[in-house]
This record gives structure tokens, sequence and C-alpha cells, in this order.
């Protein structure tokens, strides 16, 4: 078995016009005339997927979505659907995110039949997961940490391509982040996890980190035992910040 690439994505959150495909060409060029380690992702609005995956199609930047419904299709007023992502040229989405999981009460339940839906839809899930500041100074962040991954993750997903990102909901566009050590020990912890689940198979999904990576903390984040990757939120809207974050995966 081969362990995933890690893979750096850049979540836009609720920010880019047309105008911002220009930042996301400028990451492909790049990336194209210097080729980084890492697999690169930009989960733009979903207005922005289609356009995107136009403008950069068959390049090296992989298009993600935000977040999906469970459902295929139906009267959700305002949703959008895994395979609706994937009819757009997403081939990844982001789910369980933290402002997600506060914002609209998404429950693991909830998040577990999304992956599910990606799944169907033949979308690659990055599932989130973190603790809270309560939650960190109580000492519940690992049992936290891996109760989210135990119950986001179906069983489904044995043998298929995932990744999972480790976001402190306090290091989230704070400028904080947890200490090396601190990111370790739950990466590792999300790791064993992992294992337990899957078995062999569970070495194999990158686990992102994910809450105020910026370049210059970047080359020792993904450098610490069981990073394998990053989900970037602000420093992923300039091309050259992400650029940065990039090449030093
Ligand atoms: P941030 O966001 O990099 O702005 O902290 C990360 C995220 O929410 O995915």
């Amino acid at each position: 078995m081969t362990v995933a690439r890690p893979l750096v994505a850049g979540n836009w959150k609720m920010n880019g016009l047309a105008i911002s495909l220009d930042e996301a060409r400028a990451v492909a060029a790049a990336i194209d005339a210097q080729p980084p380690a890492c697999r690169v992702a930009i989960c733009p609005p979903s207005t922005l997927v289609h356009r995107m995956a136009d403008a950069l199609g068959g390049g090296g930047v992989e298009i993600g979505g935000q977040d999906c419904r469970a459902e295929t299709n139906g009267a959700f007023t305002g949703d959008i659907s895994a395979e609706m992502l994937a009819d757009a040229g997403a081939g990844l989405v982001i789910l369980g995110h933290s402002e997600r999981r506060a914002g609209y009460g998404e429950s693991d339940a909830l998040v577990a039949a999304k992956v599910e839906a990606a799944m169907r839809a033949g979308v690659e899930p990055i599932v989130c997961v973190g603790e809270t500041l309560a939650e960190r100074e109580a000492g519940d962040t690992l049992a936290v940490v891996t109760g989210q991954v135990k119950a986001s993750l179906p069983s489904a997903l044995q043998g298929k391509a995932f990744a999972v990102a480790y976001e402190p909901v306090w290091a989230i566009g704070t400028g904080l982040t947890p200490t090396l050590e601190q990111i370790e020990a739950v990466h590792v912890a999300i790791r064993e996890t992992l294992i337990a689940q899957f078995g062999e198979e569970g070495r194999n999904p990158p686990i992102l980190y994910g809450g105020s990576v910026k370049p210059s903390n970047a080359a020792e984040i993904l450098k610490a035992r069981e990073v394998g990757g990053a989900l970037v939120g602000g420093a992923s809207l300039k091309a050259a910040d992400f650029l940065g974050i990039i090449m030093a995966a």
C-alpha cells in the first residue's frame, strides 16, 4: 500500500467573484511551471466551481466543493448535491467544516451521510474535525476529535480515497496555531483511529492540518508527524500566499 500524496487544499469559503479566477489561474500556471510535491486543490464557492473547472481544466489544480447535501436531488431550496458538484467539475468536497457544524448544527451522523453522498457521486471527501477552545481547556481534545472521526467516517469508505482535516476551531481565522507537539498528538491519535476503523488501509488517507496556516508557518507544520497536507482558508485567497504554502509541502 502506498501512502497517499500530501494534499494542500484552499477553502475560499464565501469569498470569490469571477475576477478571483485570476488568482486560481496564477496558482495553476505556477504549479505547471514548477510541479510541487503535493496535490493542490481549490474549493471555491459553488457559483465558481464550474467556471474554475473550465478555466483550469485538466491542469494541476483540482477543484472541490465546500459542502453538499446528502440527497441526490429534490425539494431542498438553496442546497447542492454531490452529483451537482461532480457535474460542475469538482473532484473533491469539504464536509463537516466547523463553520457548518456550528452554524448549521451539523452532527457527525449528518456528516457521515454527506460522506456517503460524496462516494455515491465519485467525489473525494475531505472530512473536517476539531475541538473548540473550551474542549481543549477541559482536556477533551483527543476524545472529541477521535469521536468525530469515528462517527463522521462511514465504514463504506473502506478502500476509497478520502482525507481527514484536523482544524482546531479556535485556530480557524484567528492567527493562533497549536504547538507542533499539540498538532502531532492529535494527528497521531487520528491515524490510530483510522487504523482501528479501516485496518492497514487506515494508514493511507492524508491527515491535513487546518487553522491559520500561512507561508511563514507552513514548512514546519507540514513536516510534523502524520501531517499530510493543509486545509487553508484566508491564505488561499491570494495566489502568492497559497503558492508559498504549496511550495513548502
Ligand atoms: P484559516 O481557515 O486558514 O483562515 O484559518 C482554515 C479553514 O477554515 O479551513
